[in-house]
């Protein structure tokens, strides 16, 4: 049996309770292995730390350049120090023109493998901010900063290229000016230009200098101009910030956001501590700012893009310990000192679990990083090797097949693209006027409901493989990409594989299945598994766990380094404390996520946040547990913003109006009809009956004198929606309605209504009759639904009123409710003859009905309903109870109408069944 080379997916794909704990245990194992065998350092610290002196302020501030983060080694994880590395540096070996830098030819490989072509590869399981965040990110962690001048790595266009003949010419990277004699054969070494650390050094800078010229020097604030913006350099138009290289509007959108977050905390500390300096101030604004992205990152970002739920709760235990919160996180740690006491005690139970490690052996403090959160650990643990980032964790983050090649734009909570910009218009100066012209919150929104590429080959953006940078002319960034792994000494693909733990593969098939595929990266690698670049087998891999976006290569790496940035810094253990933060800072950095971060600053996204517990996913109708408890105007626009108006039909769109589906009448689909208490219908479900209508919002105005309770006295808040039966063509034109009145916190109520059963002939016109929540049983009901109903009722033609009764809209419960036996919808009189009666599709006439249009008077009466077999009594006993019906109020619109797709498949009005009144 062929051995498959995925080692690390078992742990993570089979999950039920046990599965989820010791995939964990496995993650936090291998991790362990990871940072025993997989962090190599190539820092002359001596050498750095000569010059640094830490100041007082340092004790409890992060600095400007990152030094002093670590009072014994001050130069560690600082600006200007050189990448660390996550393969042996003796194995690695820096690729040049002298051997096989050039082979395969890198723009081969981006022509070849990379390009996107018109076949945008969308990831539909995260949104568009995903992407700008990463970068945000990425700016934050490292740069190999501007190429270096002159000498230049050239190599011929391969033939065909769509550039011609000649050459490309792509810059190398800057060597690193610390070198000396005393490095000697060294593999080479690269500074990075920011600092390493975690520490919000895109916005706040990695030097005194920049740092200075983002700050307003007043209240701890950063600079912003009055509009709310980020100053502007004067001939890039760039924003004035820590890290601006790069620049497109995403970033923009970014930095202007947790520019506004820093002034927020800075706000927040000022009311707490009136006395506070300036830099006082500054100094834990940063840190809780800086702390809140890192926890944004672990716990939002990275769960969206590996959304599986091992990695998710493993992702909460590097912030929060396994416990999920502070709270837990203590008791964790308590937990913890009695494990580490009895580490063979640990031993035993991974051998329990059939999860083969050395953890009962390790030294206690592994245990408690591995278990009980990294963030507010009690020490920094850097097992032995001075923190860095490394080539390999700039390798991985690679993920420039992200972009999309045009930012479409929609008006909140529409889902009609209103514009389409190509992504590079907006690079540069350009971002901050667009993200100006169009409005932040709107951008957001758009971002929100679009995606990103997936990261897959035959995935990279075109316009990135023409990319015109200033002064450098154009370039490929596909294959500078893969030109700079071999540049800088990461190993081709199965070697990487093999140095960092785990099995290489033995043939091309391992990676893909797609035949064309497989026929290009045999020729190009001419038969050798052991050439594909390191990329391009990332982007390759195609075994994947169940919703990870990258594969098992690229993760291994992540694993070990996004805890390892967490478990180093001084102010994420020892120091992530309230006598550094203050309370009010690590209550910020706690309490808050990403949708708080967005909605504070953008308040007019609220409703198209609603229920969105992940910013990173793709925005749009989420029933969250507490939906239920908010207010009834928060129901009324989470369902009518993020349901009706993103699945509007566009135009030309609306589809026909479908026949009955007798055959969807099943019993579980009646039950439900009249059991299931939500708002929303099943996911996939189709109505068999009534699947085409319109939609509106509704109030409904009480009149006095009735004695009606609960919402007869009036709701502000409610859907309405008309649909007909079926088809009209197939049996005649039957008209209903179904009207949802929200309350505060209580569920929702519903009530609907028919004019009879078989409608009302060739009469198209849906306001000619009124409507009722009762209507007789017909004899040749050929619809067959009365008997159908009968299934799950004794009553199946009436509905009954009771719920509606017994709460009134501020969620309070009626204690004496009295409900009406049955209502009539009595069309608006000036509307009756508005429409006509000839064939035609009744929703052309209804969406022209304009927000506060009067639509029914509401009438309703408390005699008992009586029938008989005799149709004439029938009709007499229905005559009186409608003359002692009084008016009990009207039905307005508050929206115009809309029809959608969340409307006739998602929106659900349960029915109250006679037995349950
Ligand atoms: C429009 C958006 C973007 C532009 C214009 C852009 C452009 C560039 C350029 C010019 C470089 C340097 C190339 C070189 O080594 O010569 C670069 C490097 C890089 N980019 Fe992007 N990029 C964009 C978005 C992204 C995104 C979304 C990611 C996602 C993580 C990303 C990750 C990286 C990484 C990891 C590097 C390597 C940095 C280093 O060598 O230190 N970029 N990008
Ligand atoms: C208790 C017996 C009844 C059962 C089992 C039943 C079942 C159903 C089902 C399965 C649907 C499909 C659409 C959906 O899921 O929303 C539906 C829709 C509807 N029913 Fe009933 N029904 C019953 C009685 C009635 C009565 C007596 C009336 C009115 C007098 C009525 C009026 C409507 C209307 C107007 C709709 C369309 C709702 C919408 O717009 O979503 N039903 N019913």
């Amino acid at each position: 049996m062929a051995i498959s080379p995925w080692v690390t997916w078992p742990a993570l794909t089979k999950y039920g309770s046990l599965g989820v704990i010791s995939g964990l245990l496995v993650l936090a194992s291998q991790r362990i292995e990871l940072l025993e065998n997989n962090m190599f350092d190539l820092e002359d610290w001596d050498k750095k730390n000569a010059e640094i002196v830490c100041d007082e302020r340092s004790h409890t501030a992060r600095t400007e350049d990152g030094t002093c983060n670590i009072l014994e080694n001050p130069a560690e994880g600082s600006a200007f120090v050189r990448f660390g590395r996550n393969v042996n540096p003796n194995v690695a070996h820096a690729e040049t023109e002298q051997d096989t830098l050039l082979i395969p030819n890198p723009r081969e490989v981006s022509n070849v493998l990379m390009s996107r072509g018109d076949d945008f590869k969308p990831a539909t399981t995260l949104n568009f901010i995903a992407a700008s965040w990463i970068q945000f990110m990425v700016h934050d962690w490292f740069d190999h900063g501007p190429r270096a001048e002159g000498n230049p790595i050239e190599f011929a266009l391969p033939s065909g290229d769509k550039l011609g003949s000649g050459t490309m010419s792509v810059r190398r990277t800057q060597p690193d000016p610390s070198r000396t004699d005393a490095d000697g054969n060294m593999i080479a070494t690269y500074q990075n230009i920011n600092t390493h650390w975690w520490d919000g050094s895109q916005i706040y800078g990695s030097d005194k200098e920049t740092n200075d010229e983002i700050r307003a020097f007043s209240g701890g604030k950063l600079k912003l101009t009055d509009a709310g913006t980020l100053p502007t350099e004067f001939i890039s138009g760039k924003p004035v910030t820590g890290f601006n290289e790069n620049w497109w509007v995403g970033l923009s959108m970014m930095h202007r956001l947790f520019t506004l977050e820093h002034n927020a905390i800075a706000d927040r500390l000022a009311q707490s501590y009136p006395d506070a300096s300036d830099q006082w101030i500054y100094d834990r604004a940063r840190l809780v700012n800086a702390a809140l992205m890192a926890k944004i990152h672990t716990v939002e970002w990275t769960p969206a893009i590996l959304a599986n739920p091992v990695l998710e709760r493993a992702m909460y235990a590097n912030w929060w310990g396994l416990g999920g919160d502070q709270e837990n996180r203590d008791f964790f740690q308590k937990a913890l000192d009695d494990l580490n006491n009895n580490v063979s005690g640990v031993g035993n139970l991974f051998r329990m679990l059939g999860i083969d490690t050395d953890l009962g052996n390790m030294p206690p403090g592994t245990i408690d990083h591995a278990l009980g959160g990294l963030v507010g650990a009690r020490e920094p643990n850097d097992y032995g090797v001075p923190y860095t980032l490394t080539e390999e964790f700039v390798s991985v983050y690679r993920m420039h097949p992200l972009l999309r090649d045009e930012i479409e734009v929609y008006d909140i909570g529409s889902n009609i693209v209103e514009q389409e910009i190509p992504l590079p218009d907006t690079r540069d100066g350009n971002a901050e006027d667009y993200l100006d012209d169009i409005g932040a919150d709107k951008l957001w929104y758009s971002f929100g409901i679009t995606h990103p590429g997936s990261l897959t080959l035959e995935n990279y953006p075109d316009f990135m493989r023409e990319l015109s940078m200033p002064i450098v002319g154009d370039i490929d960034m596909a294959a500078i990409d893969v030109l700079r792994d071999r540049e800088r000494g990461v190993p081709r693909y199965n070697e990487f594989r093999r140095e960092i733990g785990l099995k290489p593969i033995t043939k091309f098939e391992d990676l893909t299945a797609d035949p064309e595929l497989l026929a290009n990266l045999k020729r190009l690698y001419n038969n050798d598994i052991e050439m594909i670049d390191t990329l391009v087998g990332q982007l390759a891999e195609e075994t994947r766990p169940d919703g990870f976006g990258f594969g098992e290569t690229a993760f291994q790496i992540f694993i070990l380094n996004a805890s390892r940035r967490l478990m180093t810094d001084r102010f994420f253990t020892t120091d992530y404390v309230p006598e550094v933060y203050t309370q009010e800072g690590i209550d910020w950095v706690e309490a808050n996520t990403m949708v708080d971060v967005i909605r504070r600053h953008y308040p007019s996204l609220s409703s198209s946040l609603a229920g969105m517990d992940n910013a990173f996913q793709p925005w749009g109708l989420n029933m969250p547990e507490a939906y239920e408890t908010w207010s009834a105007e928060q129901k009324q626009n989470h369902l009518w913003t993020n349901g009706v108006l993103r699945t509007e039909y566009q135009d030309g769109q609306m589809p026909a109006i479908d026949p009955v589906d007798i055959g969807g009448l099943i019993s579980s689909v009646l039950w439900d009809k009249v059991n299931r208490e939500s708002d929303v219908a099943p996911a996939g479900y189709d109505k068999p009956i009534h699947a085409n209508g319109v939609t509106a919002k509704v109030a409904f105005q009480a009149v006095g004198g009735h004695p009606y309770t609960g919402l007869f006295t009036g709701a502000d808040h409610g859907i309405l929606r008309l649909s007909v039966t079926g088809d009209p063509n197939d049996r005649g034109f039957a008209p209903g309605l179904a009207l949802k009145l929200f309350n505060d916190g209580k569920r929702s109520q519903n009530i609907s209504a028919l004019y009879t059963l078989s409608g009302q002939d060739s009469n198209h016109n849906f306001f000619a009759n009124e409507m009722s929540n009762y209507v007789s049983p017909e004899a040749n009901d050929t619809l067959g639904s009365t008997v159908l109903f009968s299934l799950v009722t004794t009553k199946p033609t009436l509905l009954m009123a009771n719920d509606i009764s017994e709460v009134n809209q501020d969620g309070t419960s009626v204690a004496d409710a009295v409900a009406p036996t049955q209502i009539y919808f009595v069309p608006n009189e000036e509307l009756r003859a508005v429409f006509d009666e000839s064939p035609h599709d009744f929703r052309d006439d209804l969406l022209t009905l304009g927000e506060g249009t009067k639509l029914y008077d509401v009438y309703a009466t408390s005699e008992n309903i009586r029938s008989s077999i005799f149709p004439s009594r029938n009709r007499r006993l229905a005559e009186e109870r409608r003359n002692s019906a009084v008016k009990v109020g009207e039905l307005t619109t508050t929206s115009e109408m809309v029809a959608s797709q969340f409307g006739d498949s998602g929106m659900f009005f349960k029915h109250e069944r006679y037995e349950d009144r």
